[in-house]
């Protein structure tokens, strides 16, 4: 992505300041850009934690560079474990943090202690360069169902495109995966269209989706999160693509609260509902998304405040709930198989169903 002309990924490592890991406060997007320096594994925790970095794979690689952040200080192999068991604890939902995890303990596991921190930070890198090539095809095999459309409907008739969320670059480590498609079919020329779902409680749409849209010029509009049913029902959304943060064997899909009631409005409008996903957003021990998926319960904070700028420019939070009313924060919703149209995925796109899943991906157990 590309902010004032230079092209960033949304996480990487500055060699020339003792290898600290850098990330965009995302907290703070897209009021002000604001970059944070990671030096320690606490340091990457706490950036997952609070959501400063988010999106199911960039929690991955960031949790990845907090590994080898831990080995500077300590390369043996209890801490190594103990490290991947705290930043594993981050955040329960998204399966590409374990999947991170994991692949970061088998590479340094066998290595001496010596050879662990360069092997740590080569590993971290090759899972954020595996991203971004992931990302990218995704946005290939996706982009012939906006092509269909846009061909079917004429150039001087928008594709309408809805997505919940954000799925784009801050998302991952570049290009994004539901919206890489996005970016794709508005490169190639093509006539296309997105409604944003402001994504309450967090508001990742309105916030970064938005920016992410402003930034590489393709037209959007906002919407309360609401609007989608209204929009379907009225011949304003031709395909919904939304990314996720788990799919579980047979096709059932995690992502933002709200993501169901979105598959569900479609289903009853015929609108196409597909979910793009890299390899390690699969979790192909689970089969039953909605009893084995955990759901992140966040803070009541979320849903009772709000952060937007202010007139004067400045970052402020206001509460926009009754004092005295308590409130829940679900921060997930999982989507039967059912509802899900397609995946598309870096290897092409298949059905949301274990047949489907296991054509894919015959090496994944
Ligand atoms: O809670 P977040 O903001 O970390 O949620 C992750 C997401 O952005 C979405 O659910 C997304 O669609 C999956 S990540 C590509």
């Amino acid at each position: 992505m590309k902010i004032d002309g230079i092209h960033y990924r949304s996480v990487w490592v500055d060699r020339d300041d003792g290898w600290s890991v850098r990330i965009f406060d995302q907290t703070k997007l897209p009021w002000a850009i604001e970059i944070l320096r990671l030096t320690d594994a606490d340091q990457a925790a706490h950036a997952i934690r609070t959501m400063q970095t988010r999106g199911a794979p960039l929690i991955g690689a960031v949790a990845a560079y907090g590994v080898a952040l831990a080995m500077r200080a300590d390369a043996s192999t209890a801490h190594l474990d103990r490290v991947v068991e705290m930043l594993g604890k981050t955040r329960p939902t998204a399966i590409n943090l374990r999947w991170a995890l994991e692949r970061m303990r088998a590479a340094l596991h066998n290595l001496s202690p010596a050879d662990r921190v360069a092997a740590a930070y080569a590993e971290a890198a090759a899972i954020c360069d595996d991203d971004v090539e992931t990302c990218r095809r995704i946005g290939e095999h996706g982009l012939p169902l906006l092509r269909e459309i846009a061909a079917r409907k004429g150039p001087d008739q928008r594709v309408n495109v809805l997505t919940h969320c954000n799925a784009g670059w801050l998302a991952t480590v570049d290009y994004g995966t539901a919206l890489s498609p996005i970016f794709q079919a508005h490169d190639e020329g093509l006539n296309v269209h997105v409604w944003v779902d402001e994504t309450r409680p967090r508001n990742q749409g309105a916030a970064l989706t938005a920016f992410e849209l402003v930034k590489h010029g393709v037209p959007h509009t906002v919407v309360a999160d609401n609007a989608g049913g209204h929009l379907m029902q009225h011949g304003e959304v031709d395909i919904c693509i939304v990314g996720t943060d788990r799919v579980t064997r047979q096709g059932d899909v995690a992502n933002k609260i709200g993501t169901y009631l979105k598959a569900l409005a479609a289903k009853d409008n015929g609108v196409p509902f597909w979910v793009a996903l890299p390899h390690s957003t699969l979790d192909m021990r689970a089969r039953d998304g909605v009893a084995e998926i955990p759901i992140e319960e966040r803070a009541e904070a979320e849903v009772t405040d709000l952060t937007g700028r202010a007139a004067d420019g400045r970052i402020e939070t206001i509460r926009v709930v009754a004092e005295g009313s308590p409130a829940a924060n679900p921060a997930f919703d999982v989507t039967p198989a059912r509802l899900v149209t397609g995946l598309i995925t870096e290897r092409g796109r298949t059905e949301a169903s274990e047949a489907g899943l296991r054509a894919l991906y015959p090496e994944k157990a």
